[in-house]
This record gives structure tokens, C-alpha cells and sequence, in this order.
């Protein structure tokens, strides 16, 4: 090896360290009692007579390079370790930054909301899966066998007998199962159906069921809890009004209208000039869904019902496009905010 490339190495090794470690590796490489300039040296006295001075001179300078490249980049080293253990002073007088902060999805809130009017009302909390027992979601709610919506085109299955929910009706079925009456809870949640889609229908969206089972409970109840519950929600001048309908899982059924909260009942473009709402369904505990689960139809009676939390939320916040919540689109979500 000839000077110069001994300085090229030597100046690309004591660059590359890194560590304490490495920096000593270096220097043992070079330094060492077998290092490469030690050797050098020691091999001197194998060249030609005239040229040993000048090998010897530069074999000096090369050592005394080495140490102070070495020194160099250890002071490097140390100083960056300094620096990363450095806390820069907070200067409370400096304007804040612009800090992004995230916020609940306008589903989320109107979810709490129902859920803090209910539980005002003595409902408790109950849950339920959204992947589902074909026997929750239709068979214990009183579905005969051929009914429509257990076809494939309404339905999303995960397997013969698993599906994803359609409704969160089925949760009545688990609580009761789990729980002897007087009861009262309302389910909160995600459901599923094969939907065409458009600006009020969505493949995924969200329910809130009510149930109340005790000894004398009439329609008269059910229509109390909701006038409460929705004037909470819509103002205290909020009527309402049921319309016969038909629910497998209550007899008799009810579909809900309530007063437009907007014009009062006068007309406008929110309820469609008619003055009223169409807002949830509801009925009378079927007996054979009581008798599904063990309680006597002639003792306890109940009421449930099942609010649209999309359609809610809509309604409230004026959204044209159910789509809207589901596109991610911040515009759109940073516009509502906790009240
Ligand atoms: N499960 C019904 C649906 O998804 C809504 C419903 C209607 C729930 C009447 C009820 C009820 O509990 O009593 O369309």
C-alpha cells in the first residue's frame, strides 16, 4: 500500500464512525501495535536506501493526521449527543400553532344524543353483534320462513345461518333472553341490507331500538315515551301521530309520524308540504316473541320500537344525501360540532 491510499482509507473510515466504538475500531485499524501505519513502518526498512526519509516523513504525517481526524470526529459525535439530549425552552409568549384536532363523526353525535334523551328516560344501554344469527335477526322475531327481506337480495349472509343484521331488533331477543322483565333498554347500532343505493339508502347504516316490557304495559305508554323522546329531540311543541302498519315482531304495528318540527304542520320542502314526518316504526311485543324467550305474553306486555339514526341526523342537520356520511369527505364532517 502506498501513502496515499492509506490516507484515502483512513479518512473515509474515521468518517463513516458513528459510535465511540467504531471511532476505537478506527484507531486500532490504523494505530494499533498491528495497525496498517504501524506496519508501514516496520516495512520501511524493506525499501530502497534513498527512499526511506521520505517514507518515514510521511508515515509521521499520516499518523498525526489519523489522531487529530480521529479527535475531530469524536468532538462531532459528542456534540450531536449533546444536542439530542437538549430541551428547547417553551416561549408561552409565541402565538399557538395551528394544531389539527379531530372531532366525532356527525353519526357518532346523533348517537350519543338519542342515547342521552333515552337514557333520561330510564333506558339502559344494551348491545348486540352486527355479524348475527339468522334465528336473532328474523326467526325469534316472529319472521315466517318465506318472508321477503330474508332473501338473499335483502340480506347480506355470512353463511346459511349467519348474516350480517339487518336491524338491531335482534338485540331485544339476546336482552331478554339474558334478562326477566320489568326491563327497559334501548340497543344502539350498525345494520347492513343489500340496498340500491341513492340519496336515502345506504348498504350500512345505523338504528337505535326501544324496548319496555313490565306487567300492564299499554300503547298509551308507547306513545308517551315517544312524544317525550321526540320533543327532547325536535322541541317541546313536537305532536304525534301512529299509522297502522305491519312488523312481524309487534302486534299491533305502528309507523310514526311526528309534526314538522320546521313549519309546525303548515307544509314546507322538509316534510314534503304535508306537515308531518314519517320518523320510526314501532308496536306491541309480538306474544310469540315473548314466548321465544321464555316470558309469559299473559303476564308481561311491551312495547319496542326502531329510529332511523341516519335519517335523524338528516332531519336535524338538514343533509340532502344519506351518502354523505359515509365519503369521508372533511368539508362535510368538520361542520358538526359537540352541543
Ligand atoms: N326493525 C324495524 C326495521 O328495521 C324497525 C322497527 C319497527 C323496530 C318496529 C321495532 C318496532 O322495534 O317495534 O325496519
Amino acid at each position: 500500500m502506498d501513502p496515499r491510499s492509506i490516507e484515502n482509507s483512513l479518512r473515509a473510515d474515521i468518517a463513516a464512525c458513528t459510535t465511540p466504538e467504531e471511532l476505537e475500531a478506527a484507531r486500532v485499524k490504523y494505530l494499533g501495535r498491528k495497525g496498517v501505519l504501524t506496519s508501514f513502518l516496520r516495512a520501511i526498512g524493506e525499501a530502497r536506501p534513498e527512499d526511506r526519509p521520505r517514507l518515514g516523513a510521511e508515515t509521521n504525517r499520516l499518523k498525526a493526521l489519523c489522531e487529530s481526524l480521529l479527535a475531530a470526529r469524536r468532538a462531532q459525535l459528542g456534540a450531536a449527543d449533546d444536542r439530542a439530549g437538549y430541551v428547547a425552552p417553551v416561549d408561552g409568549t409565541l402565538p399557538a400553532t395551528n394544531g389539527v384536532s379531530g372531532r366525532r363523526h356527525v353519526i357518532s353525535l346523533t348517537f350519543r344524543r338519542i342515547g342521552s334523551v333515552l337514557e333520561g328516560m330510564g333506558y339502559r344501554l344494551a348491545r348486540g353483534p352486527e355479524v348475527e344469527l339468522e334465528y336473532y335477526n328474523f326467526q325469534a322475531l316472529n319472521f315466517p320462513d318465506e318472508h321477503p327481506s330474508r332473501d338473499l337480495q335483502d340480506t347480506f349472509y355470512v353463511s346459511n345461518d349467519i348474516l350480517l343484521r339487518t336491524h338491531t331488533s335482534p338485540i331485544q331477543v339476546r336482552y331478554m333472553q339474558e334478562h326477566k322483565p320489568p326491563l327497559k333498554v334501548y340497543a344502539p347500532g350498525r345494520v347492513y341490507r343489500n340496498e340500491a343505493l341513492d340519496a336515502s339508502h345506504q348498504a350500512e347504516f345505523h338504528q337505535v331500538e326501544g324496548l319496555y316490557i313490565d306487567t300492564d304495559v299499554t300503547m298509551a305508554d308507547l306513545r308517551g315515551d315517544l312524544l317525550l323522546f321526540l320533543r327532547d329531540l325536535f322541541g317541546s311543541d313536537i305532536r304525534v301521530r301512529f299509522k297502522p302498519h305491519f312488523f312481524p315482531f309487534t302486534e299491533p304495528s305502528v309507523d310514526v309520524d311526528m309534526s314538522c318540527f320546521n313549519c309546525h304542520g303548515g307544509g314546507c320542502v322538509i316534510c314534503g308540504q304535508s306537515g308531518w314526518i314519517e320518523i320510526l316504526g314501532a308496536g306491541m311485543v309480538h306474544p310469540n316473541v315473548l314466548r321465544a324467550v321464555g316470558i309469559d305474553p299473559d303476564r308481561y306486555s311491551g312495547f319496542a320500537f326502531g329510529v332511523g339514526v341516519d335519517r335523524i341526523a338528516m332531519i336535524r342537520h338538514g343533509i340532502p344525501d344519506i351518502r354523505m356520511f359515509l365519503t369521508n369527505d372533511l368539508r362535510f364532517l368538520e361542520q358538526f360540532t359537540e352541543r
